[in-house]
């Protein structure tokens, strides 16, 4: 039986009741998990992507995130038609660092090719520098090949966005070849080993 110390500290704020059934995903670090979003969280959630609204990074590679989340509404519908909603396969989990929301990291279906799910991450600006994307991706990865039974897992980085291609480089994503542009792909035989789940 976890104390309430252990499960805030696995699964976020105290205040929030977390439904059983949601996707929760260790990694590397025991103070690192991922865990789908609730509509309970889009405050927090909102916050944090709020406070993002100018750091630069955020500006030139994630300001679809900032520009979609207006107000704390726009979060709560975000989340809330996420995975789980009539047939919605959009997950969505949040990175909480030592039960602080850190950012988010997203497995969606490509829109075209079966099999295959994108993934996009964010970390919130003061808990970067300190290989949190690169766990998330790392285990988000790993359960869209191993559980969520995708065969490959794509991202699209742009070039100038070296700390996203250090992340996926690290994880043994490879250049697509033409017609994609600036995607990278992984799958189980190329994903480095530490970072798989069985
Ligand atoms: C990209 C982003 C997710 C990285 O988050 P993070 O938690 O700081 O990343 P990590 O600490 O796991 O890893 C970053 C890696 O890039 C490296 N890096 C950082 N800036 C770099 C730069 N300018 N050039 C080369 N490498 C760089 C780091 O040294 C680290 O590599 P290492 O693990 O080998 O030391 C974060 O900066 C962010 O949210 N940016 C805005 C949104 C965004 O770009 N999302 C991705 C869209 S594809």
């Amino acid at each position: 039986m976890q104390t309430l110390a252990e499960s805030h500290l696995v699964l976020g704020p105290e205040h929030v009741t977390i439904p059983p059934e949601l996707v929760t995903i260790p990694t590397d670090n025991p103070n690192v998990i991922l865990r789908q979003l609730i509509p309970d969280d889009a405050e927090v959630v909102f916050r944090t992507i709020n406070s993002q609204k100018y750091d630069s990074a955020m500006m030139r590679f994630g300001d679809h995130v900032t520009r979609e989340q207006s107000n704390v509404e726009a979060t709560r519908d975000r989340i809330a038609n996420a995975e789980g909603n009539e047939g919605n396969r959009r997950l969505i989990l949040g990175i909480w660092d030592e039960g602080e929301f850190a950012g988010e990291v997203l497995l969606k279906p490509h829109k075209y090719n079966k099999g295959v799910d994108v993934i996009e991450y964010w970390v919130d600006k003061n808990h970067r520098g300190k290989g949190l994307a690169g766990l998330a991706a790392a285990s988000a990865s790993s359960y869209s090949l191993y559980e969520r039974g995708s065969e490959r897992v794509f991202a699209a980085i742009n070039p100038k966005n070296k700390a996203s291609e250090r992340v996926v480089q690290r994880l043994g994503y490879f250049v697509l070849p033409p017609p994609q542009k600036d995607w990278y792909g992984v799958n189980k035989d190329t994903l480095v080993n530490s970072q798989r789940l069985q």
